[in-house]
């Protein structure tokens, strides 16, 4: 994967960015909740509209062992605002 797609920020609200949440992913985040305590990525201001982008990705690696190369946003998946 390019450093591009690394560097592209998920969470807008805590600046987390993908490389961040992979990372923690691969040290052995395997929930959401997971990743919110890791990272800090989804529990900003915005309520976690970022979530319909971290939950595919963790689906994706649960599912697959590797991450995807497009994070395709899961609308079903709730922020606190919704
Ligand atoms: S963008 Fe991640 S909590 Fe707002």
């Amino acid at each position: 994967m390019g450093a591009k797609k690394k560097a592209e920020i998920i969470c807008r609200c805590n600046n987390v960015s993908r490389e961040t949440i992979e990372k923690a992913i691969l040290d052995g985040a395997r929930t959401m909740n997971e990743i919110f305590d890791a990272t800090s990525a989804g529990v900003g201001p915005c309520g976690g509209s970022c979530r319909r982008k971290l939950a595919p990705l963790l689906q994706h690696y649960l599912d697959t062992g590797s991450f995807p190369e497009k994070i395709v946003e899961d609308l079903s998946v709730k922020s606190k605002k919704d």
